[in-house]
């Protein structure tokens, strides 16, 4: 069986990619396993963080790596905070911390006019030095409500008014989350592409 380690601690995460991948034969590590040390974020766009902490995992493992990078943008806050969602409200913030200074930064903004959308970039590297990563990205389209709603998720669900199902992200069944979320998009890309990898005997 092949093996490809990921670059996150999030088991939600490692769980879904774990479904996904087993019946490509390929089997998923977690980077903890192999005392993989945090790579700074240093990018300017989710694909380089992506790539920069897939690279980081792939160097140390010797093995191909997959990684993501996600985050909430703005309109009306021009993409805010983007790349900088987890640390918008600086580095020790906690998700409540992060609402706050979004509802607070929005506080002039009209109902209509708060369009915002998740992105995530998820990309694998057959290892540290491939010039050729596969790159899958999921946008989820939504508004920030003016008051928190929900209590599932993390980070900005409850603010996230998702307008097909008339609901925050924080009211949605985990389930129908991953089936609709930037993540889940962008999994599901990732995989459909590493299956058309699999048969041309890319990984074998
Ligand atoms: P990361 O890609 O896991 O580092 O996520 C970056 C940040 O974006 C998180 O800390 C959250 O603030 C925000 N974010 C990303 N995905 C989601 C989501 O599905 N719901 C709510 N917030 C999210």
């Amino acid at each position: 069986m092949n093996t490809v380690v990921l670059a996150t601690s999030n088991h939600g995460k490692l769980a879904e990619l774990r479904a996904l991948l087993a019946p490509l034969g390929i089997e998923v590590r977690t980077q903890a396993e192999f005392g993989v040390p945090e790579a700074a974020e240093t990018g300017l766009t989710f694909v380089e963080n992506a790539l920069i902490k897939a690279r980081n995992a792939a160097r140390h493992c010797g093995l191909p790596a997959i990684a993501d990078d996600s985050g909430l943008e703005v309109d009306a806050l021009h993409g805010a905070p983007g790349i900088y969602s987890s640390r918008y409200a600086g580095h020790e913030a906690t998700d409540q911390d992060n609402c706050r200074k979004l509802l607070e930064n929005l506080r002039d903004v009209a109902e209509p006019e708060r369009h915002a959308r998740f992105q995530c970039l998820m990309v694998l590297l057959e290892s540290a030095t491939d010039p050729t990563p596969i790159i899958s990205q999921g946008t989820w389209e939504g508004r920030i409500l003016l008051a928190p709603r929900g209590t599932g998720g993390f980070g900005y669900d409850p603010l996230f008014y998702v307008p097909t199902h008339d609901c925050a992200s924080a009211e949605l069944a985990p389930a129908d989350k991953n089936r609709l979320s930037h993540r889940g998009q962008a999994l599901r890309g990732l995989v459909a592409a590493i299956g058309w990898s699999v048969e041309g005997d890319w990984l074998a």
